[in-house]
C-alpha cells in the first residue's frame, strides 16, 4: 500500500499543477470570480477522480502504473475535478448542506459570499466542458464528443444534480434501501464512474475492458458514498477537513442510517471485492485501480 500511496500523491500533484496552469491562463475583469474558482478547486482534495482517470487510461494503453500522465489524461482529469469542485461548492451552500468548512478551510461561500460561490460553481462547471471540447484534449472530435456527453450525463438530471435533488428530498421522507442506493449512485457514483469510463476512452480501451471498467466503477461509486457516510458518522472532522455528524443529525438518508455502522461497512467491503473481481482478468495491469478501490473505503478523509 505504501508504493500505492506515493503514486496516488504523485498523481494528485500532477493534476493539481495542471489545474493551476489552466486557471492561471484565465483572466478578465471578474477577478473575484476567478479567485473563488481557484479557491474552490486548488485546495488539496484527494483527487480520487483524477487518479481514476489516470489509472483507467494507463490500464487501457498498457502503460506502467507510474507512467507520467499524458496531456489528454491531465485535461480529462482536470475537467472532472473542476466539475466535482463545483458540486462541492454548491453542496456546502446554506440552501443545501449548510457546511462551513471544506478541505480544511472555510467553505467557498464563507470565504467569499453566497452569490460568488454560486457563480464560481457555475463557471467551474462550464470550464470543465470547455476543457474537454478543446482539440488539445484529443485530436479526434468524435472522442471529444464522447467525453463531453459522458460528463454531461454524469453531472446532470440522471446523475449528480438529480442525486442531490433526491438527497434533499430524503430529508423530508424516509427512503428505503433501493431508493437510497439509487440516490447514492446518482449523486456520487455517476461522477466516479465517469472518471473511470473517460479514462478508459482516452486510453483507447477495448469494448471488453470498457465494460469491465464500467462495472468496476459502479460498485466503487456506491462503496465510496457509503464510506463517506461512515466518515460523517464517525470520522474526525479535523482530519476530514469538513464537518462530521451534520448529515446524520439532519436525518439525511444513507446506508449507515438504514442498516447501522457494522453492516454498512460490510456492504462497502463486499462492493469493493466485487469491483476488484471485475478487473481481475487484467492481472497486474489492474493493480493500481484495485488499490484505488480499496483506498476508497479505508481512507480517513
Ligand atoms: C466528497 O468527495 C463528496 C462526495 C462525493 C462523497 P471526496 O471525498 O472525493 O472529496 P475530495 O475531492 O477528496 O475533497
Ligand atoms: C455530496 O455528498 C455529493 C455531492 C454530489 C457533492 P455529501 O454531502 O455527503 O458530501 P460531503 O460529505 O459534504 O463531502
Ligand atoms: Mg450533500
Ligand atoms: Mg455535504
Ligand atoms: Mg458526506
Amino acid at each position: 500500500m505504501d508504493g500505492f500511496l506515493v503514486q496516488l500523491g504523485d498523481d494528485a500533484s500532477a493534476c493539481e499543477t495542471y489545474m493551476k496552469t489552466l486557471l492561471d491562463r484565465e483572466d478578465g475583469p471578474a477577478t473575484q470570480l476567478r479567485n473563488a474558482m481557484a479557491y474552490g478547486v486548488l485546495n488539496g482534495g484527494k483527487r480520487m477522480r483524477a487518479a481514476l482517470v489516470f489509472g483507467a487510461a494507463r490500464m487501457a494503453s498498457g502503460a506502467r502504473h507510474d507512467a507520467a500522465p499524458t496531456e489528454a489524461m491531465l485535461r480529462t482529469a482536470a475537467a472532472i475535478e473542476f466539475l466535482h469542485a463545483y458540486s462541492l461548492v454548491h453542496d456546502d451552500l446554506p440552501a443545501m448542506d449548510d457546511a462551513t468548512t471544506r478541505r480544511g478551510k472555510p467553505s467557498c461561500h464563507i470565504e467569499f459570499d453566497e452569490a460568488t460561490a454560486i457563480l464560481a460553481g457555475d463557471a467551474l462547471q462550464t470550464m470543465a466542458f470547455e476543457i474537454l471540447a478543446d482539440p488539445r484534449t484529443h485530436r479526434d472530435a468524435a472522442i471529444r464528443i464522447q467525453l463531453v456527453t459522458t460528463l454531461a450525463k454524469a453531472a446532470g438530471l440522471q446523475g449528480m444534480a438529480g442525486g442531490q435533488m433526491l438527497d434533499l428530498q430524503a430529508e423530508n421522507r424516509p427512503f428505503n434501501l433501493a431508493e437510497t442506493q439509487q440516490m447514492q449512485m446518482m449523486k456520487t457514483g455517476a461522477l466516479l464512474s465517469c472518471a473511470v469510463v473517460c479514462g478508459g476512452i482516452v486510453g483507447g480501451a477495448s469494448a471488453k475492458l470498457l465494460a469491465a471498467q464500467t462495472a468496476f466503477a459502479q460498485h466503487l461509486g456506491l462503496a465510496f458514498q457509503i464510506a463517506d457516510d461512515l466518515l460523517d458518522y464517525a470520522g474526525d472532522a479535523s482530519v476530514m477537513g469538513k464537518p462530521s455528524g451534520q448529515d446524520a443529525d439532519r436525518g439525511k438518508a444513507g446506508f449507515v442510517a438504514l442498516m447501522g455502522v457494522d453492516e454498512a461497512r460490510q456492504v462497502a467491503q463486499r462492493m469493493i471485492a466485487d469491483a476488484n473481481a471485475e478487473l481481475a482478468p487484467w492481472k497486474n495491469l489492474a493493480e493500481y485501480m484495485q488499490n484505488l478501490a480499496t483506498f476508497a473505503i479505508t481512507r480517513n478523509s
